[in-house]
């Protein structure tokens, strides 16, 4: 094994939805390659994914991927310091692909394998661009996760809250087909919220008045109303002013329980991260109010915002440099505790 004096090589495998990504990340920081075969065409036929076929998908590009993510980072494969995958969450099909290939790929190596959780990498992927400082507070905005995570330190999670029904970009998604948009629609909806001169006003989901909670199916189903009534009385033209509505109420939201998160923990940074992080709105109206507020605010650059496999390689670093390695039992784990992944203190 390497010692931990000398530089640390991770391999990163990330299979967990609709993405097949492998790279290779110096020291948690450093990106050597970061190749990424999206499914996105494939799936979009279906209007959404479909988990036998991104199975499949993974299935036919990994071995590809790994041996273009190792020969592009110029490092030999003996000279890697661990294995790392996403072990979860996701779709327990598509987990198991990048599993079984890291698992093999460890033990024919014998290298330390290092189960990563998905979310821990869509947090440090901001560690791939700025240094951190705790404690500090992430806002997880993806297809799949709504969440307020506090870190005390370096590797520690504690969930202050999520959302107690559809996701940020499950909400996006399912507004955007409403209004006529391919999958995935967040970005379509994005754009034309910007491009909105008329606003439709919709609710704003608070909850209780000190709960860091989001709930988004009812605004979801006042879009989906807004629509209908639009096409029932036969107008044109309304959906640029419904996406506005709705991208509006969703960042009011975001932003203002965020802040509040940061205010009560008295977080040192505010990370935002996951694949609506690329919402334009969002990243105006968070980089605004945490100026007004003095707040640093770190968010990925677009290429490390969606699902990839270089965050992996920097949240698996963590769990390196506390030489806490993963048993080759480990399975894909569809469910998986983000508090329970925490590095031992
Ligand atoms: O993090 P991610 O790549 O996959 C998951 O782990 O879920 O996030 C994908 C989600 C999709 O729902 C997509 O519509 C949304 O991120 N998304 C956006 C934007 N770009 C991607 N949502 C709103 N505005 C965007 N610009
Ligand atoms: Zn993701």
């Amino acid at each position: 094994m390497v010692s931990k004096q000398q530089d640390c090589y991770i391999l990163a495998v990330e299979t967990s939805c609709d993405e097949t990504s492998a790279a290779v990340i110096r020291n948690g920081t450093e990106v050597l390659s970061n190749l990424i075969a999206s499914q996105i065409e494939t799936h979009r036929a279906f209007g959404g994914v479909v988990p036998e076929v991104a199975s499949r998908k993974h299935v036919e590009s990994i071995t590809r991927m790994l041996e273009e993510a190792v020969q592009e980072s110029g490092i030999a494969m003996e000279d890697l310091s661990a294995i790392a995958v996403t072990e979860g969450p996701g779709l327990v099909g598509a987990l198991l692909v990048g599993v079984m290939a890291a698992k093999s790929l460890a033990f024919a190596l014998d290298k330390p394998l290092i189960g990563v959780h998905h979310i821990a990498g869509h947090i440090y992927a901001n560690r791939l661009v700025e240094e951190i400082l705790y404690p500090s507070m992430a806002l997880v905005v993806s297809g799949g996760h709504t969440e307020l995570v506090l870190m005390e330190r370096a590797g520690s999670f504690k969930l202050l809250g999520r959302t107690r029904d559809d996701a940020v970009g499950e909400a996006y998604d399912k507004v955007a087909r409403a209004l006529g948009f391919p999958y995935p629609g967040g970005p379509y909806v994005d754009k034309l919220a910007g491009e909105a001169t008329e606003v439709v006003e919709l609710p704003r989901a608070w909850l209780e008045p000190d709960s860091y909670d989001f709930s988004l199916s009812g605004l979801k189903s006042a879009v989906l109303n807004a629509v209908n009534q639009h096409r029932m009385r036969g107008e044109e033209g309304f959906e640029p002013a419904i996406a506005r509505g709705f991208q509006e109420s969703v960042i009011e939201v975001l932003v203002e329980k965020a802040i509040r998160a940061v205010r009560a923990t008295d977080s040192r940074q505010l990370l935002l991260c996951g694949g609506v992080a690329a919402n334009q709105g969002l990243r105006a109206a968070l980089t605004q109010r945490c100026e007004r507020e003095g707040i640093a605010l770190l968010i990925p650059p677009l290429k490390y915002c969606t699902d990839n496999a270089a965050m992996i390689g920097a949240a698996a670093y963590l769990k390196w440099c506390n030489s806490e390695f993963s048993s080759l039992e480990i399975k894909g784990e569809p469910s998986f505790s983000l508090e329970a992944w925490s590095v031992q203190s």
